[in-house]
């Protein structure tokens, strides 16, 4: 029998889940949790070892089947099911589609965090699963990271909190949470190969306290290692990040795993700490590591002790005290009602107000008779991005939908898409045969030339072929040697002067570059996947523009598409007629799986015709609400004047649409506050110099014979060089940065407004009762009023600053937070703690933390830029 470990009771007091009735709460789970650790376990797995063969042990850290861990049958251990994470539990079948990690983070809410992580818990329990792949903490560094989506945002507290509260409801469940991607993953361009480079500091102050506190506050059974590099060395034999750090300084016992193809060694990955390749035991298997053990490469010792972690958790999990169909709850409906309220209430607590100029929203429904809905996020439902986190859900609710339904009889609602889609891009664009005068060569359906080489310089002799659409390689049913290069050439006659859009988007990672009238306006370099990319290009009515695809593929059915609109003929007439017709108009744009993803960067404009969009529906109607889809910041300069109404809404999960209808209509305060700092643009930010690797420089192509196409084209998986990212900005990342520099960003981290207004009142820092010289430990407190006429939340937050400390430190840091819903004129009492870690930084000399005695600041506040509290603090 399996109990609760931790008091969920206490855990819930803030969120308002809780304040549901009890009949709302009726799927609630039972609890189980682990068991702790003990001689008792230890001495139980004694036995199971000894009873192995060296086989066998080598067998079992290898996984199998994708998604299990290896049975032992000579000693009964059974079969591991796992499954991602984090936003529901995906590999088997449709599910609970929660809001994006980013946007549980925006409602810094941490009991709904370990809400999320029961709910997901229990789902995982209805479909056997004993190891749920998430959440995932890598730090915010760039917009355009892929997974910023799944990750809690820029700050390491805030992160490391979410996280904490999510895994503590996970485990709570019987099931095992995984704590990803360990370390600094933190964009997904070239992620086999890229090194993320930083100094210590850095590393121990922001990349890894997130994980920290999920293996010291939230217990967490298991970590998996990235992809990347650390400093040249890829984690999955990193000793000082899986030895030094994660158990030597943190005592982590659970298992490390790798990243599914993470593992690129099979003795530096078992000696690098390493305890299990996934999904199965490329590298770390029998033939590999028996010859290792023999010599003595690798001892017995370590890889008993792989296997002692597997079976470590397995027992304090209770894996081994039922049959594995026992991980099974049959008991708990597959289509959940606590996943549906638990998502609402992520989507309501998330949504973010960043403008509301003239007090738009609430809508006044007596006066608001028609909405007008548009874009591509207003319908399908995008409850979150792209790659492994990516959930079916059984019923996700869209904008469009759920407005619709929720202002039924009350509103009308009329949705246009109000753009071509890529399709139509593609399908819709003419071209002119490059060999000839239109009027002299009538169109033939025939008008792209297309040579292809068999090599990745478009050296020899092509095989040329004639099609009329840039939308393929012609004839899948032709194989093309893999590493080949492909040239298109055709004419464009456009038929307005103005801005030509030129889209194209090419599958599975191949590298392209795009040349208009002779010059390049495109170039995408080799990548694991990837989104389309566009470039506005003047053109002149009636003369011919001559465009060039030049593409080089890994895949025998290479897969590339050209279209080329007016930028005045993107947004549709029926768009601009029902904007202006209606009496507000929603515009929801961003990104969807295709374009913000795992695997590959995103881009920090908005994808094609979005900008356009807005621009028009804005001209049209001046009661126009942008809300952004996104893991993350867009470039908003050309049109944000322009709108009076912003909101982010993150991915906001199955239940958005519901959630958005409820914010719209002043049903609900908005209470998403920040997780990022919003940058005026991608130049703004610190790390807008060190994200992007350096390309190989003529030099090291020289060296390693490249040509221009094997760099841009060549196997992402296996290049011959690793390219570095060094983290200049250090810990001066996002809000650390722009309060030190007293610099503005767009939106500061921990912004959100509400329709409610809040004051902040009678700050008092004490000294704790276990304050000492050398443990500085204070209560910070003060009251929190709300001042307006209707109920709300805030998050109150209480930033330290060092300014006598011997080394530079940011201006402020997260070191506690506060989510307060009061009611009008109510007032919380709000007390926070302080202890030494709130004060440290990272010492390199010392290899510790360090407090330097002296002058400390605490500011209290609802941003990093709005802290009217402050006070001086001097530690001894
Ligand atoms: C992702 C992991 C995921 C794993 C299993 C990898 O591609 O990076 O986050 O858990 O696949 O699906």
């Amino acid at each position: 029998m399996r109990h609760l470990s931790v008091n969920l009771v206490a855990a819930c007091l803030v969120c308002a889940l809780c304040a549901l009735p009890a009949a709302a709460q009726s799927s609630a789970p039972e609890f189980h949790g682990p068991i702790p650790d003990s001689p008792a376990i230890e001495h139980q797995i004694d036995g199971m070892i000894a009873k192995m063969t060296l086989q066998e042990k080598l067998d079992l850290i290898g996984g199998e089947d994708s998604m299990f861990i290896r049975a032992v049958p000579s000693i009964g251990f059974p079969r591991l099911k796992m499954s991602d994470g984090p936003e529901g539990v995906r590999t088997w079948g449709p599910d609970t589609a929660y809001a994006g990690g980013i946007a549980l983070a925006a409602s810094w809410d941490p009991a709904l965090a370990h809400e999320m992580g029961v709910s997901i818990g229990d789902d995982a329990r209805a479909r056997g699963v004993n190891f749920l792949l998430g959440p995932g903490v890598n730090i915010y560094r760039a917009a355009m990271g892929g997974r910023n989506f799944e990750y809690f945002g820029e700050d390491p507290y805030l992160s490391g909190q979410i996280a904490a509260h999510y895994i503590l409801g996970v485990q709570s469940q019987g099931v095992i949470a995984t704590v990803k991607h360990f370390d600094a993953n933190n964009e997904e361009f070239n992620r086999h190969n890229l090194s993320a480079d930083m100094d210590e500091r850095t590393l121990r102050e922001i990349y890894l306290p997130a994980f920290e506190a999920a293996v010291k506050q939230g217990h967490v059974g298991a970590v998996m290692d990235s992809y990347n590099l650390v400093n040249g060395v890829h984690s999955t034999e990193n000793k000082h990040l899986n030895i030094d750090i994660l158990r030597n300084d943190w005592h982590f016992h659970g298992i490390v795993m790798s990243d599914w193809d993470a593992t690129y060694s099979a003795v530096g990955a078992a000696n690098g700490g390493l305890d299990l390749e996934m999904p199965s035991g490329q590298f770390m298997n029998p033939q590999n590591l028996t010859p290792a053990v023999q010599s003595g490469q690798v001892s017995v010792a370590t890889i008993d002790q792989k296997v002692r972690r597997i079976f470590r958790d397995a027992i304090r999990f209770g894996f081994l005290s039922n049959s594995n169909q026992d991980q099974i709850d049959p008991s708990i409906a597959k289509y959940s009602q606590l996943g549906r309220k638990v998502a609402l209430q992520e989507a309501l607590e998330s949504i973010t107000l960043l403008k509301n100029d003239g007090h738009l929203l609430p809508l006044d429904l007596n006066k608001v008779h028609t909405i007008a809905i548009l874009g591509p996020d207003a319908w399908p439902a995008e409850p979150g991005g792209g790659g492994s986190s990516h959930v079916d859900a059984y019923a996700p609710v869209s904008f469009m939908t759920g407005l619709s339904d929720a202002f039924a009889g009350k509103v009308k609602v009329l949705y246009a898409r109000g753009l071509p889609t890529e399709e139509e891009m593609f399908e819709q664009t003419e071209f002119y045969n490059v060999s000839g005068q239109p009027d002299e060569n009538p169109w033939t359906g025939n008008e792209v030339k297309i040579e292809s080489f068999d090599n990745p310089n478009f050296q020899g002799t092509p095989h040329v072929f004639h099609v009329s659409h840039i939308l393929a390689y012609p004839g899948a049913d032709r194989p093309a040697p893999a590493q080949h290069s492909i040239r298109y050439a055709a004419q464009y006659q456009p038929a307005t002067t103005g801005d030509y859009l030129f889209l194209v988007h090419a599958d599975g990672g191949d590298a392209y570059k795009l040349i208009v009238n002779g010059r390049t306006v495109i170039v995408q370099p080799s990548r694991e996947g990837q989104g389309p990319l566009y470039a506005e290009v003047p053109l002149t009515a009636g003369q011919l523009a001559s465009v060039q695809l030049d593409y080089w593929t890994h895949s025998v059915v290479p897969h590339i598409s050209l279209g080329i609109r007016a930028v005045s003929d993107l947004v549709t007439p029926e768009a601009k007629k029902i904007a202006a017709l209606a009496d507000a108009a929603v515009v929801a744009v961003g990104y969807d799986p295709s374009e913000e993803s795992e695997g590959f960067d995103r881009t920090y404009v908005l994808p094609f015709g979005q900008d356009q969009l807005i621009e028009a529906v804005a001209h049209a109607n001046p009661h126009t609400i942008v809300t952004i889809t996104a893991g993350g910041n867009v470039d908003m300069h050309r049109w944000l004047a322009d709108v009076p109404v912003l909101l982010h809404n993150w991915y906001p999960g199955q239940e958005g649409g519901r959630a958005l209808a409820q914010i719209l209509s002043g049903e609900h305060d908005p209470e998403g506050h920040l997780p990022i700092s919003l940058a005026r643009s991608w130049e703004q930010n610190p790390v807008h110099d060190s994200y992007y690797p350096a390309p190989p420089t003529p030099e090291q192509m020289a060296k390693e014979s490249y040509s221009e196409g094997v760099y841009l084209g060549y196997d992402y998986y296996k290049p011959s060089f690793t390219p570095h990212v060094f983290y200049k900005e250090g810990v001066f990342l996002g809000y650390r940065y722009y309060t030190t520099n007293d610099i503005q960003p767009l939106f500061p981290f921990g912004f959100g407004l509400s329709y409610t207004t809040f004051s902040f009142s009678h700050l008092a820092v004490a000294p704790s009762a276990d304050n000492s010289a050398t443990n500085p430990a204070y209560t910070v407190s003060f009251d929190v009023t709300n001042t307006g006429s209707r109920e709300g939340a805030d998050v109150a937050q209480l930033y330290v600053g060092d300014p006598s400390a011997k080394v530079k430190r940011p201006m402020k840091e997260l070191k506690g937070f506060d989510k307060v819903r009061l009611a009008p004129g109510a007032t919380k009492h709000v007390t926070l703690a302080l202890d030494r870690r709130s004060f440290a930084y990272w010492s390199d000399a010392k290899n510790n933390w360090q407090v330097d005695p002296g002058r400390f600041v605490v500011y209290v506040g609802d941003s990093s830029e709005h802290t009217p509290l402050t006070q001086d603090l001097q530690v001894p």
